[in-house]
Order: C-alpha cells, then structure tokens, then sequence
C-alpha cells in the first residue's frame, strides 16, 4: 500500500500575513499522518518561516523550483541545497508553469530533478498535456515522452514522485473524467514499472489540476492516484484540509 501524499504549490502567492494558513495547516497535520502525507510548497521567501511554523508537526515543506547546480553565479536562482537549507524536504520541478513561463525543456528538468536527489529531497516531476494534445488524441503519447526525457536514472519511490497536471485543468475548474484520469495514471504506472524496476511500482502518481473539496474524494479514489498537487486550494487551511479529508 503506497501512502498518499497532498501537497499544495502556492506558486507566487503569500507573505508572512499568509503564514496562519501554514500554521493552522501543520497543527490539524497529525492528526491525519497515518493515512497521508502533507506537504506545502510555499515560496522561497516564506519557507524558513513557513518550516518553523510547521516545526514538531507531521507537515512537510517544499520548494517550488530549483537551479540544477548547488551554487555559483545564477543571479537570482536558489539550489536544492540552499531550499533543504530553509527547511525543505522535497522540491517541485517541471511545473508546466515553467515550462511555459521560461521555456524549461525535458532535459532541464531532468537536471533539476537529479540536482534534488542529490541533495537528499524528494523531487516531485511534472507533466501533463495541453488542450490541443488532449483534443489530438496525443495525451499519453505526450505524457510517455516528458516522462521519458525528464526522470532522471536511478529514481526510486523514495526520492521521486509524478505528478500529472494537465495543463488545461490548471486554475481553470475543469478537470479530466475519472475515467481519463484512471487511463493517463495507469499508462504512467505502466511506464514508471518498466522504467524502474521494482521501484516504479511504488512511485507515488499525484493527480494536479483544480483538485478541490468537492471534488477530491473522487479523483483520489481512482486507481494509481496516491494523492493531489493542489494549486489554488491549498492556499487556505479550510480548503486544503477538505481535500486531505478525502483520505478520512
Ligand atoms: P490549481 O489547483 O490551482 O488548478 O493548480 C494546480 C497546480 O498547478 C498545482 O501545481
């Protein structure tokens, strides 16, 4: 039984006015740490705070993106180290966001993803399809190739997790049928447990893309889903925990 995990991606949103959520977040955390692991990605100006608010609670912290590098001359990027530094235990990478916003490719975020391990996080890799693959009938065929080009050799279930976003669920209120999302999670499996084996059979899957209270219980229910990267609804502890309810 692989355990569940919800982590919610703040992306550029939150000052320390915004660090109750974090803190109400962390103190209802143990109360649900058998059944499910939490996680919130904050940004890097908020992380060392955010982990302190979270300090002796079951809640994890993550970073949002990192340089594939440890340290040098990057104006302006922060590494995995230095996010490890602040309190984190795990690192997005690949969010479609940059992908778009900064025209990152398969093989950078392969990088970044090795850059995470390397620095005894867990990496959280993401892919997922735009509306007109999906339209195109070439979802999985887009999902398989990020995947291909963007895991790094020598993952395991306990330094990677996937998460699948397709990238016209974001922020938009829609989101795939169960059984969509039952067919593009297992073809991941499929490819997770050819690709590392023995361990893709164990790699967390997270489903992302308007995941909500109200529609929580059901998406995590789907086979080969093992838990939410939730944008916009993590950014309140009443919404995030709504949907950590789903694994009451
Ligand atoms: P929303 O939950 O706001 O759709 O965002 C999903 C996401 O991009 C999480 O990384």
């Amino acid at each position: 039984m692989v355990k569940p995990l919800v982590a919610g991606n703040w992306k550029m949103n939150g000052t320390a006015e915004n660090l109750g959520e974090i803190a109400a977040i962390a103190e209802a955390a143990d109360g649900h740490a058998d059944v499910v692991d939490m996680m919130i990605c904050p940004p890097a100006t908020l992380l060392r705070n955010a982990s302190y608010s979270a300090s002796g609670t079951a809640l994890k912290m993550g970073g949002q993106d990192c340089h594939p590098e440890v340290s040098g001359a990057h104006t302006g990027d922060v590494s995995a180290k230095m996010l490890a530094d602040a309190g984190a235990s795990a690192v997005i990478v690949g969010h479609s966001e940059r992908r778009a916003d900064h025209g990152e490719g398969d093989e950078l975020v392969r990088a970044k993803a090795k850059a995470v391990i390397a620095a005894n996080l867990l990496a959280i890799v993401c892919v997922g399809e735009t509306l007109e693959e999906r339209e195109s009938g070439q979802a999985v065929e887009r999902v398989t190739s990020q995947l291909k080009g963007s895991l790094p050799e020598g993952a395991t279930a306990s330094n990677l997790v996937v998460a699948y976003e397709p990238v016209w669920a974001i922020g938009t209120g829609k989101t795939p049928t169960a059984d969509d999302v039952a067919a593009m999670h297992l073809a991941i499996r499929e490819h997770l447990s050819s690709a590392f084996p023995g361990e893709g059979s164990q790699m967390r899957i997270l489903y992302g893309g308007s995941v909500k209270p109200s529609n929580a219980a059901e998406l995590m229910a789907v086979d080969n889903v093992n838990g939410a990267l939730v944008g916009g609804a993590s950014l309140t502890s009443a919404d995030f925990l709504g949907i950590v309810a789903a694994y009451e």
